[in-house]
């Protein structure tokens, strides 16, 4: 929960809830977008490094940089500009886009959720990176995790999200592998009976796209 300390991150996360400015969805998506880049910047300190050289018009220097193969893989519609926030910096990796979406099956608050698109490269072996502005239930992960296993076992999984709720994070805990991290910008506590987050954002989907 990076809310917690003090960091500039706390004024993008202010902004993208607050109600009176969400109607700037173009703020709304670059600070999502904000938030993926300094996530981004925590994440790559978990990664697998090794030396290399560079060479300078004066000499030679040794620098550690990122080796791990990487997949980043975006859940539509609400994790594109989170996509592109961490693309900003992770700007070789190959990438995966997989879309969910809640059903209602009686129209009343009960929901599935279903996954209809998936393109993936292999993840076999690789560091995965889940991007999902929110994690609310947890059941977008839950098929997601499901959907991908054709894909390949990955290494390791950072899932990336904005505002992540308790009950969601707690299921993310039971059913991911072991060597899976969470990188959640605000936790909040709450979801109210349509398996929302409160105080949350609202809909995130909504309120990059219309
Ligand atoms: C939202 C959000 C997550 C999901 C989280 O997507 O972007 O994907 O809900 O909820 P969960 O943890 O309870 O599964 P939504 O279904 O609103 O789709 P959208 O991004 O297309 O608006």
């Amino acid at each position: 929960d990076f809310s917690k300390g003090n960091s500039l991150i706390n004024q993008y996360i202010r902004e993208v809830r607050d109600v009176n400015i969400q109607n700037d969805r173009m703020r709304f998506r670059r600070n999502v977008e904000r938030i993926g880049e300094i996530l981004s910047y925590e994440m790559s300190k978990m990664l697998d490094y090794s030396s290399q050289s560079v060479t300078t018009p004066l000499g030679e220097k040794i620098v550690n940089v990122p080796s791990s193969d990487i997949v980043l893989c975006s859940i539509l519609r609400a994790g594109i500009p989170l996509h592109q926030g961490i693309l900003n910096y992770f700007d070789g990796v190959e990438n995966a886009f997989i879309s969910a979406y809640r059903y209602h099956p009686d129209g009343g608050d009960k929901f599935e959720v279903h996954v209809k698109y998936l393109a993936s490269p292999s993840i076999e072996g690789k560091t995965l990176i889940l991007a999902d502005p929110m994690l609310a239930t947890g059941k977008t992960l839950e098929n997601v995790l499901r959907a991908l296993e054709r894909h390949g076992t990955p290494k390791q999984i950072h899932i990336i999200s904005i505002i992540g709720a308790k009950p969601g994070i707690e299921l993310t805990d039971m059913i991911f592998p072991k060597n899976t991290y969470l990188w959640i910008a605000a936790v909040d506590n709450a979801l109210n009976e349509r398996g929302y987050i409160v105080p949350g954002l609202g809909d995130a989907g909504d309120l990059c796209y219309g």
